[in-house]
C-alpha cells in the first residue's frame, strides 16, 4: 500500500468511501474491507452513518492505530459555536477515540475563512483528531485557509478523476505539502468506465477499468483516492492497484481526457471552482 506523507500524515493512498453505505450493510462493507486490506475509512457527519462505520471498525478487530479514520463536518455547522460540538458529536457516534484526520466538508461563504479555520484547529488542540484538513476548497481558498491555520492542513478531499483535472488544487496541494484525496475517483462508477479509452487500457493490462483509473491517480505524488462500494466483490478490486503500471503514454491519455472537465458534484452551495 502506497502512504501519503503530508505535512507529518501518514494517510494509506486507498481509502473505503461511505457516502450511502447505511446500517448493517455499511457495518459489514467496512469490517470486510478491513479484513480485505484497507487501512482508510472515509465518513462524514451528512452521511448518518458514522455509527455504523465505528462498529465496523470494532468488529474487524484492528488494532485501533493500525487504521486511518476520517471524518467530515458539514458547511452549516463549521462557525466558531458549532463546529467544536459538532465534532463532540461525531466522535462519540464513531465511538473509535479521536479520529485522525477531521475535515471542513464544504466551505461556507456566510462563515469568515479564518473563523472556521481556528475553530478547526482547537478541534485539533483539544484532541479530537489527529490531523485537519478541508475538501471541496478551490485553489486560492486552500491557499488562504493554509496561511490562516496554526497546524498545517494535511489535505484537501475534492472531486478527481479522468474525467475531471485539477491542475490549479493539485499545484496548491503539492506547494503546500498537502495531499489531494480524490473522491468519486471513479466516475460514481458511471460512463468513464465504459470511455473506449479506458476499457482499451484495461484490456491492454488485464485490469478492470476501475483499476486503471485507480492507478492513473495513486501513481501522482500526492494523490490519494476512496472509492465506495457495496459490493463485496469489488473491494478487493480496488484495492488491487499497487502491482501493476500505465505505460507512459496511457497516463497521457488518461491526462489528456481530464482536461475535458466534467464535474459530477455541483450543488447549489459549491464555491467558485478553478477554471483548470
Ligand atoms: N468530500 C465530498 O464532498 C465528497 C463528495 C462525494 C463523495 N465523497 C466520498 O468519496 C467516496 C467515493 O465517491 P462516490 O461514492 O461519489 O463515487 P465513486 O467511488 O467514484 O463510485 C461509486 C460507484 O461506483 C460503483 N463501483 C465501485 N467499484 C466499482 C468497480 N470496481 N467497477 C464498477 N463500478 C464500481 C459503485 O457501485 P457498487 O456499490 O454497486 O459497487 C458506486 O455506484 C464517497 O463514498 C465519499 O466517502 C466525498
Amino acid at each position: 500500500m502506497k502512504i501519503i506523507e503530508a505535512n507529518g500524515a501518514r494517510i494509506p493512498a486507498i481509502g473505503l468511501g461511505t457516502y450511502k453505505l447505511n446500517g448493517s450493510q455499511c457495518v459489514d462493507m467496512v469490517e470486510r474491507a478491513i479484513g480485505a486490506g484497507y487501512r482508510h475509512i472515509d465518513t462524514a457527519r451528512m452521511y448518518g452513518n458514522e455509527r455504523e462505520v465505528g462498529e465496523g471498525i470494532r468488529a474487524s478487530g484492528i488494532a485501533r492505530g493500525d487504521l486511518f479514520v476520517t471524518t467530515k463536518i458539514w458547511w452549516e455547522d463549521i462557525g466558531s459555536d458549532k463546529l467544536f460540538r459538532t465534532a463532540e458529536d461525531a466522535l462519540a457516534a464513531l465511538d473509535v477515540g479521536p479520529v485522525d484526520l477531521l475535515l471542513i466538508h464544504w466551505p461556507n461563504a456566510d462563515v469568515p475563512l479564518e473563523q472556521s479555520i481556528a475553530a478547526l484547529n482547537q478541534v485539533k488542540d483539544r484532541g479530537l483528531t489527529h490531523h485537519i484538513g478541508v475538501a471541496n476548497f478551490p485553489s486560492r481558498m486552500l491557499e488562504q485557509a493554509a496561511a490562516a491555520s496554526a497546524s498545517p492542513l494535511v489535505c484537501n478531499q475534492v472531486e478527481y478523476h479522468p474525467r475531471l483535472s485539477q491542475e490549479e488544487v493539485l499545484r496548491s496541494c503539492e506547494r503546500l505539502g498537502m495531499a489531494l484525496i480524490a473522491y468519486s475517483p471513479i466516475g460514481q462508477g458511471k460512463d468513464l468506465l465504459t470511455d473506449p479509452d479506458v476499457v482499451e487500457i484495461a484490456e491492454r493490462l488485464g485490469r478492470t477499468p476501475a483499476q486503471v483509473v485507480l492507478r492513473w491517480e495513486i501513481e501522482q505524488p500526492n494523490v490519494g483516492a476512496i472509492p465506495r462500494t457495496s459490493n463485496p466483490d469489488r473491494l478487493a478490486e480496488n484495492l488491487s492497484v499497487f502491482d501493476f503500471e500505465l505505460t507512459e503514454s496511457d497516463r497521457a491519455t488518461l491526462r489528456e481526457m481530464s482536461r475535458n472537465r466534467r464535474r459530477l458534484v455541483d450543488p447549489s452551495f459549491a464555491p467558485h471552482w478553478d477554471e483548470r
